[in-house]
Parts: C-alpha cells; structure tokens; sequence
C-alpha cells in the first residue's frame, strides 16, 4: 500500500508514530512560514504541517499543492499545540509533521466545491459525478446504501434465503411500463427485452424448488423519471414458497423493524406496523401510500351539501362526482395570497379550484360558530348548519380552515392528498424522527382501463385472486379482490409483492380476461403456463424499492441522490453521455435502419 494510515483515523493515540498518508488536499492554507494541507481520504481528513526550518524540500514540494491534487506524505503525528485543537474535526486533537512528501497527481479546478456542502447545480454534479461523490454527504450515502445492502443480505442468509441472479437479457416481464429493447445480431429483426422485474425467474426458480430466493435485482423500465423514479433501479426482490400473506408481512416487519435499529437507531418505528385495506386508504388520504405520520383525513361531504344551493358543489353531485375536505388546523387566519397559493396547487393538478371556508378566530366555540364569522365564497349558498356539519365531519375547531375540493371522485382523491401532503410540510405536522411503515391490502385485481378499453392488473398479471372471488371472474371482475400486498413508508410506495397463482389453467384465464388471444399467451407467456405443469408449488413474495428505503433513511429528498450514477430528470447518463448516436456499421450487424423521422 503507498499509506499506512488512513487519514480519519488517526488520533491522540497515535502521538508519536511515524506514518504515511495518502489522499486528496481538501484545503491549503499558507501562512508565509507554515503551510497546512488538510488531507482527505475516504475515512475523513487531518490537518499536515509543512515547516520549512525542518523540512526545506516538503515544504517547496507543498507550496505547488492546489485543491484536489493526489499527495502522499510522510511525518510523525503530534499533539496540536494547544489552544489550535479543532474540535469539529474527528482528528482534531492532532497533526502530521511532514517529513517527506511527493504529487501523485496534480487536479484541475474542481467545477464546483468539493469542501463545501453548496447547492450546485444538479447538471454539473451529474456530468461529474466522480466529482461530487468525494463529497461527504455524497460518500456518506454510498456507504449508507452499502450497509442496507449489506444487513438485508445478512438478514435474508440467516432465514435460509439464498442469492441467486437471474438474466439481464430476456424476453418481456411485463410490470405495467415501457419494455426497453435491445436488438439481436444473431437473430435479425428480434429483440431482448431488458427485465421489468425478475417477477417471472423467480417464479420459475420456486418451480424449481429454491423455496427462499432473494436477488438485489436491477430492474429497467422505460417510464416518466420522478424524484422517486428511475428508468434503471434496484429491488431487494424475493419469494418464497409454502407460505401465507401473513408469513411474508410478518418477514417484512422484521427486516424494516431491525434495519432501523442497526442502520438508524435514533428514528422510530411504530410497531406493529399499521395495516389499512386499499378502500380506507383511499376514503381517509386519497391515496394507496399515505403519509401516516399526520391525520388531516379527507371527509365526504357529499351527503351534507347535496341540497345546498352552491352551484359548484350541485352540479359535482349531479354528474357524479363527490365533494370531499381535510381541516387545515390554525390556519382560519390565512390571507387572500395564502390562499390563492392553495387555490393554484389545486388547479395544476387538473381540479377545478378549490373551495376553502375560513371558521372565524380560534378559541371560540363551534356551536358558537355564526355565519358572519365564516368567511368563504361559498358561505352565501350555505346555510349555518351544512357549515357546521361539514366542520364537524372534518374535525375542525373554529380558527380551522376547511378545503374542499369537487368533481370527479378519482381527481378529488387525488387532488386532496397532494394538498394533505402539501398541508402537512406547510404545518411541520410530520415528525421527521420517525418512521410509519404500514401494509396496505385487499386491492382490486384489476382495473378497467377507459383508454384501451381493457381490464389491466391493478399489480401484475401473476396476482392470484381471492379464492373466493374467482367465480366473479367470469361475470363482475371490477370486484374481485387479489392477493396483494403493498409496503408504504412517510408516503412512499417502498414494496409491493402478492401472492401468485400457480397453476395454468387459472394463469390462463386471467391472461384471457386481460385481452391476450390464445396465440399471444401461448407466445409470451407458454414457458409460465407450462412450467405449472410441473409440479409448481403455492408461492409469492414480494420486492422493496431499494433505492427509494436508502433516500428515505439518508433523509434525502430524491433517489438520484443515493445512486451513484443515476440517469437525470430526462432518463439521460451525463457522465458518459448516453444515450449515444451508434456508427453505421454497428446498426448493419444489427440488421437495423434508422427511420428518418
Ligand atoms: P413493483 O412494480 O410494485 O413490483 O415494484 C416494487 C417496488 O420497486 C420500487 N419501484 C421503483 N423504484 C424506483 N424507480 C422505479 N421506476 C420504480 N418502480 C418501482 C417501488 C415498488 O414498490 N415484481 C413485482 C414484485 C412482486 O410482485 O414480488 C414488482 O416489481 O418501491
């Protein structure tokens, strides 16, 4: 090795031993006579003195040094004259006297700081991600990724799960995306498909008889990017066989419970973890992935203002929508720009506007409550009583702020959790030392889908359906229910899994219902159907987004942030530049040309 120590480590333990560093110059700070090199290293920094009394050449050698550039240094490491002890530093105690010294490599100008946590520009930082990983929160996070991935594999080993890796290159697993394609030399005009999911390998590898798999699967889907989205991302992906929903929820609870005690002891889980069916996630957030650390349930209020005279609220009703509300607690008092801000949110995720009834000053008695004191456009086509009763059922107080939304049902759910999340951050109402992991259950099976006119899976077309419900297959398929299962986490889908059918003939009708013909069962799917003719035992399993747990447990705001080279908001690599224009030559051996579009 050229060190002999890493930089980080050192302390007042090591006063007096000679010792060889290696690193990167986070800073140099030259004082005429002394110059001081704080020394970095991936385990941290120290401070190495540069005397030129004592050591003519070294002290030349570190006046050439700038920022980043690769030094070795030999010395002896000393107490730090007292009074200059930095005690923000972990080595602060100490310094090297540098003896000897050499450049290993001299840097450029870093384009951005790499010293300093500054807001740069996420462009530059993604073009030179080498870069911004020397940065501490940076490093920090991809040794936090390390040690999640590190625990589940220890944890998954000692319950008797064995790793196995399955292909990259393979024929489309459908997850509900885009399949990403790559053509075949050897067999012009046909493609691999890269994996949506290992969903299908591991299903055969319980045909097979592994009964506990699990992988660190990379998964590619060719979809919009998100905060939370990566067209490339990971799952901590397994299945097991000879096992109820209870068992894999039970497993899960377990993994979560104890990876926050290791990795995050000072966060807190609420155990055990909530559990709440798809129907009353969507009726109290409006949402399958709440955010569980706040209330600020949505209310229908439908029944309550279905004979008012307020025209908007009406004509909702009348074409069968529904108007429903959360309680803004405290905040009655909010102004006209406040108010238009919530108003404007509203409106930019496709809902009409939004109805907002301020209930006077706080303190007061809400049977108190009277119709001067209301401020609202709507308080005019109300009366006194539907306010109060709508209060009531939104558990408001007086000096609370009610905001309602009307119209379609599926856009008020959705219009109201954006805003509920959006109340929460503005109120401060989700304690950010703690962790609510809850199960979400008993989603539809499928989903009928307006723009193609087709039933699709509400999971994937592998979900088995309720025993009891399969007769409905065949003459209300909008009721029946699957045996799925999602895992949330501070209102972020972290895992989804199910329960699997396991023999063709079921296999076959759902693949049916979905609106393949037999030939296209047969071609995408007949390696499935067939391998259930062998013996295919009763399985499921779940996968957890494995880079959406390491931002949550980084505190970071996007999973760009714990990758090491994500793709950017527009599914491009800016590091290398992909994707790329390829040469002729290379589409010819592919047998393709280029469409001129
Ligand atoms: P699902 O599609 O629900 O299930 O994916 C499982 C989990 O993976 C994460 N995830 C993503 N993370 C980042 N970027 C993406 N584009 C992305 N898409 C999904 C989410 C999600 O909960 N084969 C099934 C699992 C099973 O049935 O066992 C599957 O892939 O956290």
């Amino acid at each position: 090795m050229l060190k002999s120590h890493s930089c980080g480590e050192l302390s007042k333990k090591d006063v007096g031993a000679k010792v060889t560093l290696a690193g990167w110059v986070d800073r140099r700070r030259d004082h005429g006579g002394l110059i001081f090199i704080d020394l970095r290293d991936r385990e941290g920094i120290v401070q190495v003195v540069f005397n030129p009394e004592t050591a003519k050449l070294c002290h030349e050698i570190a006046s050439e040094m700038r920022n980043e550039y690769v030094v070795r240094v030999s010395g002896e490491v000393a107490l730090r004259p007292q009074g200059t002890e930095n005690p923000k530093l972990p080595t602060g105690d100490v310094e090297v006297i540098a003896h000897n010294t050499d450049i290993l490599n001299p840097s450029k100008t870093p384009p951005f700081y790499i010293n300093e946590d500054i807001e740069v520009e996420e462009s530059l930082r993604l073009k030179y991600r080498y870069l911004d990983l020397r940065r501490t929160r940076m490093k920090e996070n991809l040794l936090l990724r390390h040690r999640v991935v590190k625990f589940m594999r220890d944890f998954l080993d000692a319950k008797g799960f064995i790793e196995v890796e399955t292909p990259i290159l393979i024929k489309s697993t459908p997850e509900g995306a885009r399949d990403y394609l790559v053509p075949s030399r050897l067999y012009p005009g046909k493609f691999y498909a890269l994996p949506q999911s290992p969903q299908q390998l591991k299903q055969l590898l319980m045909v097979a008889g592994v009964e506990k798999y699990f992988q660190i699967a990379r998964c590619f889907r060719d979809e919009d990017t998100r905060a939370d989205r990566q067209p490339e991302f990971t799952q901590l992906d397994l299945e097991m066989s000879f096992v109820e929903e209870e068992d894999i929820l039970n497993l899960l609870e377990e993994l979560f419970t104890s990876l926050v005690e290791i990795i995050k002891p000072e966060m807190r889980v609420i155990k055990p973890f909530p559990r709440l069916t798809y129907a009353e996630a969507m009726e109290h957030y409006g949402t399958d992935k709440p955010d569980l650390r706040f209330g600020l349930e949505l209310g229908d209020l439908t029944d309550i203002v279905a004979q008012s005279d307020f025209s908007i609220f009406r004509s909702a009703i009348a074409d069968g929508g529904k108007v429903k509300g959360i309680c803004a607690p405290g905040c009655g008092t909010y102004t006209r720009s406040q108010l238009d801000e919530l108003n404007k949110l509203v409106q930019s995720l496709g809902a009409e506007g939004l109805v907002t009834i301020s209930l006077g000053t706080a303190g007061g008695n809400l049977n108190a409550l009277t119709i001067e004191m209301v401020k609202s456009v709507a308080a005019r086509f109300l009366t006194l009583d539907q306010i109060k009763q709508m209060a009531e059922r939104l558990g408001a107080k007086t000096g609370d702020l009610l905001l309602i939304v009307a119209g379609n049902p599926k856009l008020v759910d959705m219009t109201l959790s954006e805003l509920r999340q959006e109340m929460g951050h503005r109120l401060k109402l989700a304690d950010p030392n703690l962790f609510v992991f809850a199960f979400i259950q008993n989603f539809p099976l499928l989903r009928w889908d307006d723009e193609t006119g087709r039933w699709e899976s509400e999971h994937h077309p592998f979900t088995a359906p309720w025993d009891e419900d399969v007769p409905l297959l065949d003459t209300t398929p909008e009721k029946v229910h699957g045996k799925h299962y999602d895992v949330i986490c501070n209102g972020y889908e972290i895992g989804g899994g199910s329960l699997r059918i396991h023999t063709s003939e079921l296999q076959r009708k759902i693949f049916k219902l979905l609106g393949y013909n037999d030939e296209e069962v047969e071609e995408r799917f007949g390696h499935m159907l067939e391998a259930f003719q062998y013996g295919a035992p009763p399985h499921g399993g779940i996968a957890l987004g494995l880079d959406r747990i390491v931002m949550l447990l980084a505190g970071e705001e996007t999973i760009r942030e714990v990758i090491a080279f994500p793709k950017n908001q527009s599914a491009a690599d800016l590091t290398f530049d992909a994707p790329s224009p390829v040469t002729e030559e290379q589409l010819a051996e592919l047998h393709l040309r280029l469409r001129n579009e």
